[in-house]
């Protein structure tokens, strides 16, 4: 991603630029809890005064929110941190940010392989930004902003949002799990939830500033309140999100297979707004592997699973995250994730490769997979993937479905776009008649692997 962010806010055109104010940019790598960390950014720097802009050039504050999950993500932003060298020699005034995952894991070696960062702040330091920038301007100097560990909860700050339409709620920050492969419970801290009444207190504003669709975000939404017993389980949440009359869909994410019990189920089955999408990353089609990744279930709990989202809840689709190439995969290993894949059918499959991240259990296992036979697999569950989103796909074409109209296409301003209530992306060419915010009904006429396209029906 080598996009500056955008946020839902006037943008100058160049002869309003104003050379008496400050303008910052953000630049945002990874999950939605990033994103949304970026929002919270970029807010208080505009209760500070900066205003946003698309250019680096215009900008004396360069943010770049950065993660860890993967390797190829990490150099990807070193590339950046290192383009950013020579704006840093043609204005040294200006202030170059890091944040987010990489900054919390390197903290201040960050300042040794680049010289020309002057803030580095940490996934628990996000709240802090206005102070840490008040301290960098009295000092003139770099400021390291890393807590080790989070304060039970951050408190709020101003905020603003990339979208019109759909905003982004979190609802807990941090993990428990510790998935042999992953580096976000050492990032991110332990599980924190955030009470009941400022969630819903959010999300009643956000409606009546005319947003429509909420996603809830956490690392494990499903353990909502395990922390504390003051606020109910997520069931308990997901019911009282339902009742803001102010919004009209729910989403959430990220749930651990393992967490997801009948309650929440049942909870779905039976609300108006909380949409019938699930995503639930599987990791690995193997026992075998799924135990060296300490997931906590097996692929018959998750076919039980799958199987009674869809007893309850027939029309809802599923999505999944899987890792190709965890140490100690075999090619029999793996042949039991394509299986798996093809037993499911799933709606969409996110793929990745396996990435050692130095610090977690999975990096010192025996039996690392070469890359070439990591990519070859990865080649392989895509194959699979795409056919069989394909074939799921090719069921909507001539049928009405409706979607939440989001605007027009990146690439194209006459073709809109639109989400289901099952996630599913819907283009059309537009009419005129229809209105950011408002339901479409749309009839597809085309099935592709990742989108439908149709025509918009009265
Ligand atoms: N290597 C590859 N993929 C990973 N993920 C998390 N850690 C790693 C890793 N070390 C994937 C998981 C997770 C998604 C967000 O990223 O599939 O669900
Ligand atoms: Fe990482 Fe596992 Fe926690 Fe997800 S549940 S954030 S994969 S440790």
């Amino acid at each position: 991603m080598s996009k500056p962010d955008q946020y839902n806010v006037e943008i100058p055109s160049n002869e309003m630029k104003d050379s008496n104010i400050k303008y910052f940019t953000t630049y945002t790598y990874g999950c939605q809890m990033n994103h949304h960390d970026s929002e919270r950014l970029a807010g208080q720097l505009k209760s500070i005064g900066y205003e946003y802009t698309e250019s680096l050039e215009d900008a004396s504050f360069i943010l770049i929110n950065t993660c860890c999950v993967r390797e190829s993500a990490e150099k990807k932003i070193y590339g950046k941190i290192g383009e950013l060298k020579n704006l840093k020699v043609s204005n040294p005034n200006l202030i170059i940010a890091i944040a987010g995952c990489m900054a919390q894991k390197d903290k201040e070696k960050l300042f040794k392989k680049a010289p020309h960062i002057d803030l580095i702040i940490g996934t628990h330091n996000v709240h802090q930004l206005v102070e840490i920038v008040k301290e960098f301007e009295e000092s003139k100097d770099r400021v390291l902003a890393v807590w080790d560990q989070a304060e039970r909860l951050a408190p709020d700050v101003p905020t603003i949002r990339r979208g019109k339409i759909s905003a982004w709620v979190p609802i807990m920050y941090g993990c428990n799990n510790f998935c042999t492969y992953c580096i976000v419970p050492y990032v991110r801290g332990r599980e924190r939830s955030r009470p009941l009444h400022d969630i819903i207190e959010e999300i009643y504003q956000l409606g009546l500033d005319g947003f429509k669709e909420i996603t809830l975000l956490g690392q494990n939404v499903n353990s909502y309140g395990n922390d504390t017993k003051e606020y109910g389980d997520f069931a308990d949440l997901l019911k009282a999100v339902d009742q803001v009359e102010t919004i009209e869909r729910v989403r959430y994410m990220t749930s651990h297979p393992r967490d997801i019990n009948d309650k929440v189920i049942d909870t779905i089955l039976n609300s108006k707004k909380i949409c019938d999408h699930f995503h639930l990353p599987v990791q690995s089609g193997s026992d075998t592997i799924l135990k060296m990744m300490n997931r906590g279930y097996t692929t018959d709990y998750y076919r039980e699973l799958v199987r009674k989202i869809r007893k309850a809840i027939p029309h809802a689709s599923l999505t999944t995250d899987i890792i190709v190439g965890f140490p100690g995969e075999t090619d029999e290993l793996f042949q039991e994730t394509l299986e798996f894949l093809k037993e499911i059918r799933f709606d969409a499959s996110y793929t990745f490769l396996y990435s050692k991240r130095s610090g977690t259990p999975a990096a010192t296992m025996a039996d690392q997979v070469p890359l070439v036979v990591k990519k070859e697999r990865l080649q392989k569950l895509m194959d699979v993937q795409n056919d069989i989103s394909l074939e799921i796909n090719q069921q909507f074409t001539d049928t009405v479905v409706t979607v939440i109209v989001e605007g027009p296409s990146q690439r194209d301003e006459n073709r809109l776009i639109g989400r289901t209530t099952t996630n599913k992306i819907v283009l059309w060419d537009k009419q005129g008649t229809e209105e950011v915010g408002q339901l479409a009904n749309i009839k597809i006429t085309t099935a592709q692997t990742w989108i439908l396209k149709g025509k918009l029906i009265d």
